[in-house]
């Protein structure tokens, strides 16, 4: 297979387990191309793509932004805070003007779940959701699983459990499809107020006891908990979290194994992961920022192939 069965990248839940491993395949190249000395190929010469960021983000943003970079692409940024949207302007209108300056590709992150959708379904270009509300973040769970293959090679038979505020998060979502369509197991775990009612209907294991996760799983993937999608309290207080899901050292030296540490960013250091922990050799945090690069150009260039956009292969 040599081209993705999509035409966006609008979640992880409608790829293919071929898209997946071609996104990978693709993405081993690209990750050669940026640690020589000159990292840019011309791939997406002449191709110009907006990020639009109506959300706050350092990795994701930085991450399509370097990947576009060393493709040769133009780029153009975008964020809600200083544009016209404040002045009431749609975001559809928003993205046609955009796209009537010659912009062939958008790269969107939204507050609301399913603004991904909406774009492609209203406006005439390329749409990369690089994460829409509560609902997907699919580049963030592809590079956490191509960071996971890169520790453990085969994804198959292995297990994963990911720890936190499930509730909020489009990692754990986009994980959780990525994670099962590569075969592993996957388990969430985490204060009953913090994982959605329907979780099991998605074949995910539930447990609200961190110590006895950590003695199942092969990787446990740490989330942040939430805060600003958060309207109520859903835990009494951070130090009760921290005290029943908070990662430690001592909890990992105690375990006859060893199983490998993730986290998407941004860290509450002290909060769900001490920093003992993220700065420690379980943790492959810093590969994942690192692999992100690397899967963003895989998906760019493939969607730009997809639709034969002025191709310089
Ligand atoms: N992991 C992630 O999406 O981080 P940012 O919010 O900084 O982009």
């Amino acid at each position: 297979m040599s081209e993705l069965s999509v035409d966006h990248l609008l979640g992880i839940k409608n790829l293919s387990t071929e898209d997946i491993n071609l996104i990978f395949q693709t993405a081993d190249q690209f990750k050669e191309v940026i640690n020589r000395p000159i990292r840019k190929v011309p791939s997406l010469r002449d191709i110009t793509i907006a990020n639009l960021f109506f959300e706050n983000s350092t990795r994701t943003r930085l991450s399509f932004e370097l990947a576009e970079k060393r493709l040769s692409a133009d780029t153009v940024n975008f964020s809600a805070s200083s544009s016209s949207v404040s002045k009431g302007e749609t975001l559809i209108d928003t993205v046609n003007n955009i796209l009537s300056m010659k912009v062939d590709m958008v790269v969107m992150r939204h507050p609301n779940p399913g603004a991904a959708v909406f774009l492609s379904q209203n406006v005439d270009s390329t749409i990369v959701n690089a994460g829409d509300g509560a609902h997907e973040h699919p580049t963030q769970a592809l590079l956490d699983a191509f960071s996971m293959r890169e520790k453990h090679n085969d994804l198959k038979g292995k297990k994963v459990v990911i720890v936190g505020d499930i509730l909020h998060s489009r990692v754990a979502l986009s994980n959780i499809f990525c994670l099962q369509k590569l075969g592993a197991e996957v388990r969430v775990c985490g204060p009953t107020t913090l994982i959605p009612k329907y979780i099991h209907t998605l074949g995910v294991e539930v447990s609200h006891n961190l110590q006895e996760s950590l003695e199942w799983c092969d990787v446990a993937n740490m989330l942040r908990v939430q805060h600003e999608r958060q309207d109520i309290k859903y835990f009494p207080s951070v130090r009760e979290y921290t005290q029943q899901f908070g990662l430690t050292l001592p909890m990992l030296d105690s375990l006859k194994k060893d199983i490998t540490i993730m986290h998407p960013g941004p860290i509450n250091r002290g909060v769900e992961i001490t920093s003992e922990v993220a700065d420690s050799d379980y943790s492959i945090i810093l590969n994942q920022v690192e692999n992100g690069v690397a899967i963003r150009m895989a998906v760019l260039y493939l969607l730009a192939s997809k639709k034969k956009m002025n191709f310089k292969g």
